[in-house]
């Protein structure tokens, strides 16, 4: 039988201090960013009634019938206010041209959509122009999940552009070649 690969630990952990990152909370992430994924920004509006926009790649599928999908929403980031229960939000799927606007709206505390081209989507929720889908919904559940939210939501309207979609993989963004 083959050796397996070096295996890490994690069992057991406390908090993670980013200024000391542990051997485990390195090989989590690693091991995690082995999986790649598409790059969305999820849009909605502020209980105050401003646009939100964040940088997501924890968006999956969850369900054909009746249409849901999840992601995961950080504890620590302004926008865990928002995308409340009942809420209309937006998923921009990202293309291939569309690095530097993964980067920005994954940025905290600067004003995300200025110069950003946007349509005007259900319940006044932007949406990105030039994305290659969108999926625009409504927060069915949200449910907690250690340092983050799971957040299903229930798709009412959705565009499908079709062309090519940004990448992420091992901490990096690229287009798909
Ligand atoms: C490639 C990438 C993927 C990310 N995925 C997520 C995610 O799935 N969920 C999340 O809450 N934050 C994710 N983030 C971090 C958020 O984009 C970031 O914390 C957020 O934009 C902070 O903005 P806010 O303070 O306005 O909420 C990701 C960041 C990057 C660069």
């Amino acid at each position: 039988m083959k050796e397996t690969p070096r295996s890490l630990t994690i069992e057991g952990r406390g908090g993670i201090d980013p200024a000391d990152e542990s051997d485990a909370h390195r090989g989590f992430r690693s091991a995690l960013g082995q999986f790649a994924t598409g790059v969305t920004v999820m849009t909605g509006v502020s209980p105050a009634g401003d646009p939100v926009g964040i940088t997501v790649t924890s968006f999956n599928s969850l369900s054909l019938e009746p249409p849901l999908i999840l992601w995961s929403l950080g504890r620590d980031g302004g926008s865990f206010a928002c995308f409340q229960v009942g809420t209309a939000f937006a998923v921009n799927v990202l293309s291939g041209d569309q690095k530097p606007l993964a980067q920005k709206f994954a940025q905290v505390g600067i004003p995300k959509f200025d110069r950003v081209e946007t349509y005007r989507g259900l319940d006044d929720v932007p949406l990105i122009a030039g994305c290659v889908a969108y999926f625009e919904c409504h927060v069915e559940a949200r449910y907690p999940g250690g340092d983050h939210d799971i957040v299903v939501g229930r798709v009412r309207r959705l565009y499908n552009v079709g062309t090519n979609p940004l990448l992420f993989h091992q901490g990096a963004l690229r287009p798909l070649a």
